[in-house]
């Protein structure tokens, strides 16, 4: 059974089950304490707990989930960066019984046998869930027969995601020694000072891996021979005249990668110095570096990234959507890295003469080589040395103190002492921002802004260099809207209303609780904080001087008011 299969065979047996399907949410929770989505609750957390849920009691969904969590052990036979969580749940409807049968009758009907099952033995805080116990003993499982086995907090009781939220003890099933189920109840809200009060309303929370699932279905020994993964293996066997060895770490870690990597930039990362471009970034330079270590071609990411979004175009839209993106983004890092990846690798190996590798000597590999201190930890590591990982830090964050200033410096100003120019120009960068979307798409995103008195300075994302007619398009929607004379208006409300009224935000972590949204006519709506013009006839005229590259996949535009 193919895996597209196996995903419709699980929703339309919830859907049977009276459950509602809910589409994949994004990759980017609504949830700032997380940087991806790692499991298929989590764009339902808030209906476990007050929060009534707009798509009923009982959904079941297959999500889209990442995690870095295991990149360490990629190339085993069944852990991988992302996967696809398939889940049933239940906000505050049926429990512990109907899920466990529900998992039980669903197996049955892919003949699939389970090895045995673990439920939670209790502690000193919580109590022994005997309920589930009992359940699997009606279904024919028990110490006894050596199906059941309880065990402890580390095993079996899960969440909450990020800082708080719901959590509860699991029950989880085992096919072939492989934990291929978790059924989470949801019994617990657990705080930011990890305190665990009773929730109102019972849940259930359930979630099985289609990689694992579609590896026992179809019967291979590792995840990587399933039909999610095997066209890409093959590529690379096709491709460069190799051998795929079914212990063959190396192809599987590059499989794994560009994977991620796919599905990452669908969702408009790119690769950066921060948050998750930086994890970004750190997937496909990791790929290269196994790539290289296979003797692989300059480029070869490229036809592995064509594959991936092959296997899942028909699956999620924004794969296909954003393919030439996607395909120019990773072409764009490869060349990156590879202009100086021997020189770094020379570099690493003069200093790993010396037994250890200071801090200030790693975080040169990362300046200047972009070698992220996870690869050099792991090239350090392979050579048996010490990396000085702390002293990376330091340095680290001297580093960003000096940018920061920069920063403030550039910025500083603004807010109180503008001169009006200042003001104007500010305004025209919301047009700007606007323009550029409208011309270039939604992906473009605000990654840098610099203001003085005579000219702004904008940075965004979009990997190529823009065309004439594109400048001259996004000069003339500019000034389109200064002749307009469109009001512009500031209103406060919270960060989270913003959002959700479309405002566009710019590095959301630094905001308040209540912020300021700006918006001009109906064509531009951001968080900001000011200071703007009234009416936008003030800017008069708006004329672009320069669009340059500004990093990797960053444009920069310089503009002018007349
Ligand atoms: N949320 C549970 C998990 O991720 C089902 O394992």
């Amino acid at each position: 059974m193919s895996s597209k299969e196996l995903r419709k065979k699980f929703l339309d047996f919830f859907k049977n089950k009276d459950h509602n399907i809910v589409k994949s949410s994004s990759l980017l929770p609504n949830d700032s304490s997380v940087l991806f989505t790692t499991a298929g609750m989590q764009q339902f957390k808030e209906y476990y707990l007050d929060k009534k849920s707009p798509y009923g009691n009982k959904v079941a969904s297959c999500q889209k989930c990442f995690r870095t969590s295991d990149i360490e052990e990629v190339g085993d036979e069944r852990h991988l960066t992302f996967f696809e969580m398939l889940g049933n749940f239940s906000f505050g409807d049926y429990f512990k019984k109907e899920a466990i049968y529900f998992a039980k009758e669903f197996l049955d009907t892919l003949n699939l046998k389970i090895d045995y099952v673990t439920v939670f033995e209790g502690d000193g805080e919580i109590q022994k869930d005997v309920d589930s116990y009992n359940v699997w003993k009606e279904l024919g499982f028990s110490e006894e027969k050596n199906n059941l086995i309880f065990k402890g907090r580390d095993e079996n009781f899960w969440g909450p995601t990020g800082e708080e939220g719901p959590c509860g003890p699991t029950t989880e099933i085992y096919i072939n020694g492989i934990e291929i189920w978790n059924l989470v109840f949801n019994e617990y809200f657990q705080d930011k000072n990890k305190k665990l009060t009773l929730l109102k309303k019972k849940g259930v929370d359930t979630g099985m891996g289609l990689e694992r699932l579609s590896m026992i279905v179809q019967n291979k020994p590792t995840i990587f021979e399933t039909d999610l993964f095997l066209p890409i293996i093959k590529e690379i066997e096709n491709q460069f005249n190799l051998k795929y060895e079914n212990n063959n770490y190396y192809f599987r870690i590059i499989a794994d990668h560009i994977k991620s990597a796919v599905f990452l930039i669908s969702e408009n990362i790119y690769p950066s110095n921060i948050e998750r471009g930086y994890i970004l970034r750190r997937l496909i330079r990791r790929a290269i570096r196994y790539g290289k270590l296979m003797n692989l071609p300059s480029g070869f990411l490229l036809p592995l990234a064509k594959k991936v979004i092959e296997i899942y175009k028909d699956v999620y839209c924004e794969i296909k959507l954003s393919e030439n993106n996607i395909l120019t983004v990773i072409l764009n890092e490869e060349e990156k890295f590879e202009k100086t990846l021997n020189k770094g690798l020379k570099q690493f190996e003069k200093i790993a003469e010396k037994k250890e590798i200071t801090g200030e000597e790693a975080f040169h590999l990362y300046d200047t080589y972009g070698f992220p201190i996870e690869l050099t930890k792991e090239l350090a590591d392979e050579k048996n040395i010490k990396v000085d990982i702390g002293g990376f830090y330091n340095f680290f964050k001297k580093h960003q103190e000096v940018s920061r200033k920069g920063v403030e410096a550039k910025f500083g100003g603004i807010g109180k002492n503008a001169d009006y120019n200042a003001t104007r120009l500010h305004t025209a960068t919301h047009l700007l921002q606007s323009a550029l979307r409208e011309v270039l798409g939604e992906s473009v995103r605000q990654m840098g802004s610099d203001i003085n008195s005579f000219r702004l300075r904008f940075d965004f994302s979009f990997p190529r260099k823009l065309t004439n007619e594109e400048l001259q398009k996004i000069e003339g929607i500019v000034n389109q809207k200064i002749k307009e004379d469109l009001e512009v208006k500031r209103e406060e409300m919270s960060y989270e209303k913003a959002i959700r009224s479309g405002a566009l935000s710019f590095f959301k972590e630094k905001y308040p609780p209540k912020v300021s949204v700006y918006s001009i006519g109906d064509f531009s709506k951001e968080i900001c904080a000011g200071p703007h013009v009234k009416k936008t006839s003030e800017l008069k005229k708006f004329k672009i001087i320069k669009e340059e590259s500004s990093g990797a996949n960053i444009r920069r535009i310089r503009a002018v008011l007349e």
